[in-house]
């Protein structure tokens, strides 16, 4: 016995030594440290000896397994510090290296438009407003002279908020025109508001309809003031979005809310386009916001509504309009 508990002790200290990493010193612990190792066999086998070799072995046995034990501490220290040392080479940073591309974003075009035409507006005096895009019947119809059972109403279906009892109906707006009875209501003329704003429509969509775009609304009150204000205004707002000099003209139309009305041609590209309406106050959007009492010196004034979308498309050859809404990046990452 005593034979080979030496040739143990030899055999632990040797491989100890000679390992190189945590891993195969963990698995040398286990087999010369362990519950099951030939050390502890060796140990629970003294019981067989009489007393006298038993005290004897025994003392040896366990200087032995003192002895492997500060081995493998020994060993194992050292194994940690190295392996400590070569991952914080290994993790550093290297100043050297190329930097990873860290991918810039940008602003979606309508974003940019709508920008643009807070910007221009803005320089000729016009104050920026904007409105609520769930809006009361009221607003987006009725003051707008747009009664129940209007044909008008027919041209702009839109989605309903759920009716409440007592409660004034609610919807997405169909148009940014509601914005001017609420300044109305709380402010006095002479002033020149500008809405952009979204708007949705209940639509099939295709490449010329979505069932959500964004409209620019305008409205100056004033005294004398004239379509011809409005040309000049307008003239100057396209020619900068455009960057380019814009010829327009106006066509008769009809908008419930305007009297005349009329729609607003841009020509481009030697083609006329149609890209707003507009037209004077009626009186009866006056009478719904309670201006005018009857006298010689009437407030008067012209809106507008210009259709956002349609000037980006134009801008920029844009043929669906279904792209400005689909986030697809290799369509945006062109802006
Ligand atoms: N709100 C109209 C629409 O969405 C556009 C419009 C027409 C606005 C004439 C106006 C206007 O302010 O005077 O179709």
């Amino acid at each position: 016995m005593a034979v080979n508990i030496k040739k143990i002790e030899t055999q632990a200290l040797k491989d100890i030594e000679a390992a190189k990493n945590s891993d195969v010193l963990e698995s040398l612990r286990v087999k010369y440290l362990g519950r099951k190792s030939e050390i502890n066999a060796y140990l629970k086998a003294l019981k067989n000896l009489d007393p006298k070799e038993r005290a004897q072995a025994g003392k040896e046995a366990n200087e032995i397994k003192i002895k492997v034990k500060k081995a493998f501490d020994t060993k194992s220290k050292e194994i940690r510090e190295r392996e400590v040392s070569e991952k914080i080479i290994k993790d550093k940073i290297d100043i050297t290296a190329p930097g990873e591309k860290v991918e810039e974003g940008s602003l979606h075009p309508i974003t940019q438009a709508l920008r643009d035409v807070r910007r221009i507006f803005s320089s000729m005096g016009f104050y920026v407003v904007e409105g609520p895009e769930i809006e009361e019947e009221f607003y987006n119809f009725d003051a707008l002279n747009i009664p129940k059972e209007h044909p008008a109403r027919d041209l702009m279906d839109t989605f309903w908020v759920k009716k409440e009892e007592g409660v004034e109906p609610k919807l997405l707006r169909t148009h940014t025109s509601p914005m001017q009875i609420r300044f109305m209501e709380k402010h006095n003329p002479p002033f020149r508001i500008v809405v952009p704003g979204r708007v949705f429509r209940h639509e099939a969509t295709d490449a010329t309809h979505e069932i959500q775009f964004y409209q620019v609304e305008g409205l100056m009150i004033d005294k004398n003031i004239s379509l011809a204000h409005l040309k000049g205004i307008l003239t100057h707002f396209l020619s900068e979005f455009f960057k380019k000099d814009v010829e327009i003209k106006f066509h008769q139309s009809y908008y419930p809310f305007v009297e005349p009305g009329i729609d607003v041609l841009m020509k481009l590209k030697g083609q006329w386009m149609e890209i707003a309406g507009a037209g004077m106050v009626h009186p009866n959007v006056f009478k719904a916001v309670k201006y005018n009492p009857p006298g010689p010196d009437e407030w008067q004034g012209f809106a507008f509504g210009i259709g956002i979308d349609r000037l980006l498309m134009i801008k920029h050859n844009i043929d669906d309009m279904r792209l400005l809404y689909g986030g697809d990046l290799r369509f945006l990452k062109q802006f």
